[in-house]
């Protein structure tokens, strides 16, 4: 399952667990919903019930505050890929834009998530961060396929 070219090892490893992570999310983010835990931290974000560290004494708000503590996950390997994609990987440009457009997702992904919750659920939002969860989740995962299948790139010669 690694790439041939050991070089793409690192970006192969962020670009993975970008896929995994997202995969990961988006299960909590449904049990956030079908727990009805939506409001698990009331309306207000980026604290939890006022709260950096709530503490997280109702099952609501331990299944809200894990969906938002593993985004950091998500944003580690996301981030992550497009560092490397931005600074070592430039010649690769399908990746180099596609790690581009995970990274812009995913940031527009935590807005909406702050609109989700205080807008306390609105239907309509609530629905948009599922459709772009799912956007986000195809983008990192043509991403990883791109990665593995890169040939021998020269890092950091752009020249
Ligand atoms: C800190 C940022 C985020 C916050 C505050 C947040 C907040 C929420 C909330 C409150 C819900 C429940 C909505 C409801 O019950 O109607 C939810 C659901 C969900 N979230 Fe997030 N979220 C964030 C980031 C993300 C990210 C980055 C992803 C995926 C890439 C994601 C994927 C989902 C999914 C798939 C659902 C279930 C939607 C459904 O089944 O209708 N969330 N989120």
């Amino acid at each position: 399952m690694r790439p041939r070219d050991p070089s793409t090892g690192l970006l192969w490893t962020f670009a993975l667990g970008s896929v995994i992570s997202t995969y990961i999310l988006i299960l909590i983010g449904g049990y956030v919903t079908t727990s009805d835990s939506g409001l698990g931290c009331g309306e207000s974000w980026p604290l939890c019930s006022g709260a950096v560290f709530p503490a997280l004494n109702n099952s609501a708000q331990l299944i809200e505050f894990s969906h938002r503590i593993f985004n950091f996950v998500v944003v580690f390997f996301v981030l992550g890929t497009a560092l490397l994609a931005w600074t070592r990987f430039r010649p690769a440009k399908n990746v180099f834009l596609f790690s581009t457009a995970s990274f812009i997702g995913l940031a527009a992904q935590v807005i909406l998530g702050m609109v989700t919750v205080t807008t306390a659920l609105n239907p309509i939002i609530s629905d948009a961060h599922l459709g772009l969860a799912s956007a986000i989740l195809a983008l990192v995962v043509v991403n990883a396929v791109m990665v593995h299948n890169l040939a021998a790139i020269p890092i950091k010669d752009s020249r």
